[in-house]
């Protein structure tokens, strides 16, 4: 039998956190400290001493503070699904800019990662469902939420973690962690904003998001989806010249459901709102606004 030898396991830094080790900004009377810490080996670093930190005055001042913990570096087949990416940062300064907009609304977060913006969501918000794939993620995800359950207008509980799979036929219900229990479904009827953040970037998975929020159409009418994009660029063979297939693929398919089969109206929004955030603001970012024709 041969013996494979040990490689060391190769991890890798999400660039958002290369400079910015603590998100903090204060434009428009809005003071956003966010503490970020990171995971290792499972472990929230500062955790507690940070999370401590977080709930003292927080009435007192014009904006809010959270703590967000997110994996500082990681293994390559879980590039993509336990950082936060700026498209997350992107899509809560706009959040945060149209605070009125959202105040009490009902909303449901797909492919949420570690949970930012339904975090930056929940403060106004009545209900939020905070959604993803991954059991390890969601537990993250959890605890970054009740991290920040204090910040939440509405209710300690207003954001929810739960299963979401974009592939999968129906909701997980039943007793297990993270799963839709009845009075959930319910109130998810009546959910009118549908939070998606870098999401596009492989083309199965898009046509599975689409698909999730045609759906999602079917059942709530008033419903409009926000969806954060950061294009990627690749070198292709085929077209010889950087190119951004997952992104032309993404606009070939809602152009198609908007003009051929009329049941899409999408529109670009700007992105000239303040960057309350800390992080780079750069040209491949942007932000869709697509609700029912
Ligand atoms: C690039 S990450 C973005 C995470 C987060 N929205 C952010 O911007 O920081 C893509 C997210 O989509 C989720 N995802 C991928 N496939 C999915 C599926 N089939 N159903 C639900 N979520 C999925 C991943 O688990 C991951 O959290």
């Amino acid at each position: 039998m041969a013996v494979v030898p040990a490689v060391a396991e190769e991890t890798f830094l999400s660039d958002v956190h290369l400079y910015t080790p603590f998100f903090q900004t204060s434009k428009n009377n809005v003071d956003f400290t966010s503490y970020l810490s990171y995971f290792k080996n499972n472990v929230c670093h500062e955790y507690m001493k940070l999370a401590n930190a977080t709930t003292g005055n927080m009435s007192e001042t014009s904006g809010f503070h959270f703590l967000f913990c997110f994996f500082f570096f990681t293994r390559l087949q879980l590039i993509g699904f336990d950082q936060v990416w700026r498209g997350a940062l992107l899509l809560s300064d706009f959040l945060v800019y149209n605070e009125e907009r959202f105040n009490k609304c009902i909303a449901l977060e797909l492919g949420a990662g570690l949970g930012l913006c339904s975090i930056v969501l929940g403060r106004v918000a009545k209900k939020v469902f905070c959604t993803d794939l991954r059991e390890n993620i969601l537990r993250c995800c959890q605890n970054n939420i009740t991290a920040n359950s204090h910040l939440f207008k509405y209710g300690y509980d207003v954001v929810a973690v739960r299963k979401f799979d974009w592939l999968a036929s129906g909701l997980p219900t039943g007793e297990g962690d993270f799963c839709w229990t009845k009075e959930d479904q319910e109130v998810l009827k009546n959910a009118t904003v549908v939070l998606a953040a870098d999401v596009i970037y492989d083309d199965s998975l898009t046509d599975a998001f689409i698909g999730t929020f045609l759906r999602l159409m079917e059942a709530n009418k008033p419903i409009t989806l926000l969806l954060t994009i950061e294009r990627r660029l690749n070198f292709t063979l085929e077209e010889l010249a950087v190119t951004s297939p997952a992104y032309n693929y993404f606009l070939s398919r809602i152009k198609e459901l908007e003009t051929k089969e009329q049941r899409l109206s999408t529109r670009k929004l700007d992105i000239d709102f303040p960057n309350y955030l800390q992080y780079e603001r750069v040209k491949e970012l942007e932000l869709w606004e697509i609700k029912p024709a």
